[in-house]
């Protein structure tokens, strides 16, 4: 789906990530195993041609949303709300700020803090929640911050692997205290 107002903050907003983002810079974030050592697209080799295609299909699905964060008027990572279930109200969130020079700057924590205002603001969501690495704190951190609580931790259910070792993983959640039964 597409929401095409932007949702703004005090460094930064996410708007809907046009097709026209779908750029090579965007693929080598996925590509760079400095940044993709927590997140799926580690599990494959990313082509220009799939990322569009993922971010079409997102488009094009009922269950979700991507946007662009933007900073300094550029586009330096991206967030999304995936999985959300029309009866449990329920959704995942997923986030890369792709260009490092942005990383320990607070983006992450603002970006969360927006798009959880979006899904239990705009979209009513009853919950929503996360899958981090045990190890991958800085990302616990920034959930944190916005009010997420570690619900489980699963053992040996990823795997890293750039050095081909089994990881825990976690699942992040919280739960909207203004849902309206509809
Ligand atoms: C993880 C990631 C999202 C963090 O983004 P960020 O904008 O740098 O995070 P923030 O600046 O909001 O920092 C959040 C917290 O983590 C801390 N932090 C940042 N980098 C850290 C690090 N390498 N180790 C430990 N803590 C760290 C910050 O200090 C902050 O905590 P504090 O407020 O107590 O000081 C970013 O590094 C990233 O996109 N990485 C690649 C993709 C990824 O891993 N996505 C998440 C998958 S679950």
């Amino acid at each position: 789906m597409k929401y095409e107002k932007i949702l703004e903050s005090k460094n930064i907003c996410l708007r809907n990530l046009d097709l026209s983002y779908c750029k090579q810079y965007y693929v080598d974030w996925l590509n760079d195993t400095s940044i993709n050592a927590y997140i799926e697209p580690r599990l494959y080799h990313q082509t220009l041609e799939g990322v569009t295609k993922y971010v079409k299909e997102l488009h094009e699905s009922s269950d979700g949303y991507i946007f662009g964060i933007f900073c300094d008027d550029k586009h330096i990572g991206n967030i999304q709300l995936s999985a959300i279930h029309p009866i449990y109200k329920c959704a995942k969130i997923g986030y890369v700020i792709g260009d490092k020079n942005y990383w320990g700057r607070g983006i992450a924590t603002e970006a969360i803090k927006l798009i959880k205002n979006f899904g239990f603001d705009i979209l009513n969501l009853h919950r929503l929640e996360a899958f981090v690495f045990e190890e991958h704190i800085a990302s616990q951190k920034a959930l944190e911050k916005n009010g997420f609580a570690k619900e489980a931790t699963f053992i040996d259910k990823v795997k890293d692997i750039q050095n081909n070792r089994w990881c825990n993983y976690c699942v992040f959640g919280t739960v909207n205290p203004n849902y309206k039964e509809l």
